[in-house]
């Protein structure tokens, strides 16, 4: 397992001038691998010029692992040939199915689990992993909608995949709590089922909360809620690598600095507690 980075920050294009001018406090950054996917021109000359400077995590939104659509090999590819240019600490994506028979729904879909789509998924993993040459990182999605054939849970079915195929696991903390509003099940259960050594990076996001349901917006800052869950996180987990992601109204990169100072100060409280 590689030692934990610290604390990192989503790259986004609006703050691309500002991490190169002002080197900010921040330990690593985690960049959408489908937004260097090009030939060439702005994206991957900022790309190098933060890689020169800082660890760098790639993150995928268009692997599709779940599908039952053929796995998209020449994308699977790319993002190798990607991996070549900016050697990644390692990559990630979504334990999910965005689209079948040529259709993308533009959304990260839940799978059921079942033993037969725990087959299906870890199979492909496992064609993934071949051809990348390094274990894939696997991040749980929020969800809105569930299947009523499920045989076991959420976390028994990650554990199970790490289990199978040597994958690993990224945890949103965020994404564990929407889950667990909109289905409700208990978010302490769910982190408290998944195995300890199997976890390679967690997230941390804002969400908004309609009281009957919860949108992983990804626009606001880290709710109380999510930072209590994120303390038990860092009480189960340890040192783990940290994420804060950020996709709409971004604030100025001063302000993303200060949150992630915000995660350093939950996460020393969290360990001393648990020394
Ligand atoms: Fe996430």
């Amino acid at each position: 397992m590689r030692p934990p980075l610290g604390f990192g920050l989503g790259l986004r294009p609006v703050h691309y001038t500002a991490v190169l001018e002002t080197a900010p406090a921040v330990d690593w950054f985690e960049v959408i691998t489908e937004n260097y996917l090009v030939g060439g021109g702005r994206p991957l000359h900022f790309l190098d010029a933060v890689r020169d400077r800082y660890p760098v995590v790639m993150h995928g939104v268009s692997l599709s692992i779940g599908s039952a659509a053929p796995l998209d090999l020449d994308y699977v590819d790319r993002v190798r040939r990607l991996a070549e240019r900016c050697e990644p600490v390692w990559i990630s994506d979504h334990l999910c199915w965005t689209g079948t028979d040529g259709a993308n729904l533009h959304d990260l879909m839940p799978l059921p689990y079942t033993e037969e789509a725990l087959a299906h998924v870890a199979g492909r993993i496992d064609e993934v992993q071949a051809r990348l040459g390094r274990p894939l990182v696997v991040e749980n999605v929020s969800s809105y909608v569930s299947y009523t054939h499920s045989v076991m849970s959420e976390w028994q079915f990650l554990a199970e995949l790490a289990r199978r195929t040597g994958c690993r696991l990224l945890l949103d903390v965020n994404n564990v709590y929407v889950s667990s509003r909109n289905h409700g099940f208990d978010a302490r259960e769910f982190l408290d089922g998944v195995p300890v050594a199997d976890v390679q990076q967690l997230h941390i996001a804002g969400h908004l909360d309609l009281g009957t349901h919860v949108i992983d917006t990804h626009d606001h800052p880290v709710r109380d809620e999510v930072w209590d869950l994120y303390a038990h996180a860092v009480r189960r987990f340890g040192n783990v690598s940290t994420l804060l992601e950020r996709d709409d109204n971004i604030p100025p990169l001063a302000e993303l600095v200060a949150e992630l100072d915000q995660a350093r100060a939950v996460a020393a409280r969290s360990q001393r507690e648990a020394a």
